[in-house]
């Protein structure tokens, strides 16, 4: 007889022959309890604000990226999931959510409907990063979009809504709104001109990245995390200083909604994110450790992105956080979320007349709102509630032979290790009474509506 142990070991020393790619991970179910509780506070607080949900398609014509991210930006240059189709059509996995929202709203004809349009989504992404600790190449975001309309309200709006998710998650303080205007397309322009003038003759002292930069896209020195680099970029001459007047009216008004919503920000200059479409406004929530690293979120205005992708002038304002990121610092901070998945009843048989009792008792439990579980194997009764005591529910309902015959079941309770038996048709009244009513899970969808 072939040695079961010895099997067994060499089974669980074993590599399994698959593992996910790099950078990418499974959502298990413990972590889709927070993925879960996150996504009941945006779909809320979103609802609230009159934010309708939207999904793109998880790929779009490369173009659609290209066009608005700006090609010399990390994602595009970089990170971005590009494949052809078999018509040789280039398609990309979408690296984030606005261009692909804007995308909709165009093709759509959202300007026809009430305006703004705010939307919002919780998406998977994609980014060909090099993966680390709070950088993956699956990641989920959270993001919402007013679109339609230029005003500095709506950005203290998306502010305000950002940090009113991270309020909820419990993780608020750990993270400080850092704000900045990067003006107009054209007075950046001639900002990023100063700017190449600045660095000029001091190309030896930055990282490789920047001097790379310096020629595709310089505003993005302002924010490298190399020492060598930050220094240079602190004694560079100030975005603000070449800014239009428009941008800095649009600014202080900004500001001014934020200090009446008492919403602390900390003006950062060197703020510019990294994807080319905005204007205005931007700002991004920091770690109050690790600052850049890893922020939570970020977004901003981008009121030429509409034009970018061929549709008509129109402005719009966003957000978008990263949920991998929330979940990390809901963990660190050691905040729990209800746990919706926890079992209330397991149902052990014994016998097949026994088992036909308990699939129509199981579902009637069910639907009463009572999570239940049943052993519909062969296993004998002690195996049943053995891995009754796995699942850890609080109540067994034992059905064998006996109890068959009488028109009986039992309920035992797995803490007191003690049992009674009840008629059949009584099983469901009793348990809902002992697990009582407001822990059952009653969720409904709504009702169906037959026009
Ligand atoms: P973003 O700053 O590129 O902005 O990404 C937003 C957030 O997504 C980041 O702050 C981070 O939390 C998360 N994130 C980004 N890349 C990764 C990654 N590789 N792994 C894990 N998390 C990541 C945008 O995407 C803009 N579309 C935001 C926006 C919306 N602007 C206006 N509207």
């Amino acid at each position: 007889m072939p040695d079961q142990k010895n099997d067994d070991e060499v089974v669980q020393n074993m590599k399994p022959p698959y593992q996910n790619p790099k950078g990418v991970h499974d959502i298990l179910p413990e972590d889709h309890e927070y993925h879960t509780f996150i996504k009941k506070v945006v779909r809320h607080r979103c609802r609230q604000a009159g934010f309708r949900r939207i999904t793109t398609p998880i790929f779009e014509f490369t173009d659609v990226f290209q066009r608005t991210l700006g090609a010399d930006t990390d994602v595009v240059s970089k990170e971005m999931y590009v494949f052809q189709d078999k018509k040789g059509r280039s398609l990309t996995l979408k690296p984030e959510g606005t261009a692909g929202v804007m995308r909709s709203y165009i093709q759509h004809n959202m300007r026809e409907w009430p305006q703004p349009v705010a939307l919002y989504y919780i998406e998977p992404h994609f980014r060909y990063d090099r993966p680390q600790k709070g950088r993956y190449r699956q990641f989920w975001q959270l993001g919402f979009e007013i679109i339609g309309e230029c005003d500095a309200a709506l950005d203290a709006q998306i502010i305000q809504l950002s940090r009113q998710i991270l309020k909820d998650l419990g993780i608020a303080d750990v993270f400080t709104l850092q704000l900045n205007t990067i003006g107009t397309p054209e007075a950046r322009k001639a900002y990023t001109q100063v700017l190449q003038d600045y660095y000029a003759g001091k190309e030896r002292s930055l990282c490789e990245d920047c001097r790379y930069r310096l020629t595709t896209n310089p505003l993005r020195l302002l924010d490298c995390k190399q020492e060598d680099c930050r220094i240079l970029a602190e004694l560079a001459p100030k975005m603000k200083d070449y800014l239009d007047k428009e941008s800095v009216d649009f600014h202080e008004e900004l500001k001014s909604y934020l200090d009446e919503m008492e919403i602390d920000y900390v003006e950062n200059p060197r703020l510019v994110r990294g994807l080319d479409y905005y204007a205005k406004t931007v700002f991004e929530f920091w770690d109050k450790n690790e600052g850049a690293q890893n922020a939570i979120g970020g977004g901003g205005r981008y009121d030429g992105l509409c034009e970018l992708l061929g549709g008509p002038k129109t402005p719009g304002t966003g957000f978008a956080a990263g949920m991998e990121r929330l979940i990390a610092n809901m963990k660190i901070k050691k905040i729990k979320v209800p746990k919706k998945d926890d079992l209330h009843v397991f149902v052990a048989q014994l016998g097949l007349e026994a088992k036909k009792k308990c699939l129509p008792l199981m579902e009637e439990l069910r639907n009463e709102g009572i999570k239940t579980m049943g052993a519909l194997g062969k296993g004998a009764i002690r195996d049943q509630l053995g891995l009754a005591n796995k699942f850890k529910v609080p109540y067994t309902v034992l059905i064998g032979i006996t109890e068959v015959r009488e028109g009986t079941a039992i309920i035992r309770n797995m803490a007191k290790g003690t049992q009674e038996t009840v008629q059949f048709d009584k099983v469901t009244s009793v348990l809902k009474k002992k697990i009582g009513e407001k822990n059952l899970d009653k969720y409904s969808p709504g009702e169906l509506l037959y026009s």
